[in-house]
């Protein structure tokens, strides 16, 4: 039977420790560490991510700044907002919330934030160096699973790590570091064949594509490390992942609930980046 991997236990734990060396940068150096988000228009699920970020921020000890913007803003005075905060030495970390309203163009925004405040880890120079193994800030959804393997004590050398799912915020990412890790990473997508034979492989199966339930017991091959990226709404309101999780913790060593496994790594990964965004403008790197 599966260990189920408490993940709003380590993010309590991550978030502990930031709180802790945030209060340490502030004794030391007089450094508060900022985030500045920015929210346009008015998408119901983009206002409760805003607010929890904004809450992590305050609980952590930091400065949280919101920036909320009408629908109708124009491309033009978000790029300005941008300039502004990557010239505003109190703020170290920049979150545009996507996705944004259809006449702004996401990946403009994204490349006008400065590299060294990107904690999302959207900008095309972060992406790049994530491929070539050295990016300033690492994406919150995979950097968190990455916490939930090791800090679990998943060892990865030389294991057959699955994918399912290409996005850029979580399947591309999390392909490439566990890649970084020694894992043998195979991607499947929608137009993959016989994705089961694909999935039934896999010592490690990261379930990303937002699809309810849609990895079953079959498709897992016993023994297996399951985490479910997955946050997906039933008719009758319940909150299910990727995985059809009864049936296929049957099979695990050990997988990640939903709610509480992946979901509550993303804010608490956002604020080690926050915290590493200010340490390393302070060191001199701004
Ligand atoms: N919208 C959904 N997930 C994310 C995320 O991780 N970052 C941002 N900026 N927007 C999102």
């Amino acid at each position: 039977m599966a260990v189920i991997i408490d993940g709003n236990k380590i993010a309590q734990e991550i978030r502990g420790e930031v709180r802790a060396e945030a209060v340490a940068l502030k004794k030391n150096k007089g450094i508060i560490p900022g985030l500045a988000v920015v929210l346009v228009g008015e998408d119901p699920a983009s206002k409760v991510y805003v607010t929890k970020k904004a809450k992590a921020c305050t609980e952590a000890g930091f400065l949280s700044r919101q920036h909320k913007l009408s629908v109708d803003t124009a491309e033009a005075d978000l790029l300005k907002l941008i300039n502004e905060l990557n010239a505003d030495r109190s703020i170290h970390g920049i979150l545009v919330q996507l996705p944004l309203p259809k006449h702004i163009s996401a990946d403009k925004v994204i490349a006008a934030i400065d590299p060294r405040k990107d904690v999302d880890g959207f900008h095309p120079y972060n992406v790049g160096s994530l491929l070539t193994g050295s990016p300033l800030f690492v994406p919150c959804t995979p950097r968190g699973i990455m916490e939930l393997i090791s800090r679990t004590g998943i060892s990865l050398p030389g294991k057959e790590a699955v994918v399912v799912g290409r996005s850029n915020i979580v399947g591309k990412p999390i392909a490439l570091l566990l890649l970084a890790q020694h894992a043998t990473v195979t991607i499947c997508h929608s137009k993959t064949k016989d994705l089961a034979a694909v999935t039934s492989r896999a010592d490690i199966l990261i379930a990303a594509v937002g699809k309810a339930q849609m990895i079953t017991e079959k498709m897992v091959k016993q023994g297996a490390v399951v985490i479910d990226v997955g946050v997906n709404r039933l008719d009758n309101g319940k909150l299910v992942g990727d995985v059809a999780f009864a049936e296929v913790a049957e099979k695990t060593s050990y997988i990640t609930p939903v709610p509480g496994g992946v979901g509550p790594m993303t804010i608490a990964m956002l604020m080690k980046n926050t915290l590493d965004a200010a340490c390393s403008q302070l060191s001199g790197h701004s």
